[in-house]
């Protein structure tokens, strides 16, 4: 049993949402899950992960002008990947209790940087598309050092920078999807983080 996320803490993250968007957050993930999900990502060898692609069906397309991180989506009859969707299924409860976001299901990969590898900046969601409301960012590196790079950079809407979050274990980052231009710097050490991102339902928001 994965343990339940706080009252207190669900209600700190729906307050920074509505009054900033976003929350940087040390302790959201139980450490013991963490550790199982570093471990699996560690394991995982470069070619069992997919290059990243931008877009979607038709759309889709590998640049790596752009990303140069490889992926693995994560699944839940996959006894790990469960672990971490229940945690993300918990926080989904708690903020649509609190601010009826209306959030309907969760989407996540695995990325792994390797050295050199970066993802310059992008909006996740368009605006207005409906379908991406809510990134996370996990970060899964425990010796993370400041002379490693790879830091994950979050601009206003004017491009000011707003915060620059090295990627070390325990971190975790929730910010409204539309709203926050995001890079991820060059690393220079393996650098490994879970994206994902809440939606809303298209049967509900589609028109
Ligand atoms: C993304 C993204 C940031 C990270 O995948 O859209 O911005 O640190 N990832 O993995
Ligand atoms: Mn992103």
């Amino acid at each position: 049993m994965v343990s339940p996320l706080s009252e207190a803490m669900l209600d700190v993250i729906a307050e920074a949402l509505v009054d900033q968007g976003y929350i940087v957050l040390t302790d959201l993930v139980p450490v013991d899950i963490s550790q199982v999900l570093f471990d699996k990502v560690h394991s995982t060898q470069v070619d069992e992960l997919k290059p990243a692609a931008i877009g979607r069906g038709i759309e889709q397309q590998l640049n790596a002008d752009i990303r140069r991180d490889r992926i693995r989506w994560l699944e839940a009859q996959n006894p790990q990947d469960a672990l971490y969707l229940d945690v993300m299924a918990q926080l989904k409860a708690g903020l649509n209790r609190r601010l009826f976001m209306g959030l309907f299901d969760y989407e996540s990969h695995y990325a792994v940087y390797q050295p050199g590898a970066f993802y310059k900046k992008h909006v996740d969601a368009l605006k207005g598309s409906q379908n991406r409301i809510l990134t996370t960012v996990c970060f899964l590196n425990p010796d993370w050092q400041a002379a490693d790079g790879g830091e994950l950079i979050i601009y206003d809407e004017a491009d000011n920078e707003l915060e620059r979050i090295a990627p070390k274990m325990g971190q975790f980052v929730i910010f409204l999807s539309e709203r926050f231009p995001h890079e991820v710097m060059p690393t220079l050490a393996e650098r490994r983080s879970i994206a994902g991102w809440f939606r809303v339902s298209n049967s509900m928001h589609g028109f």
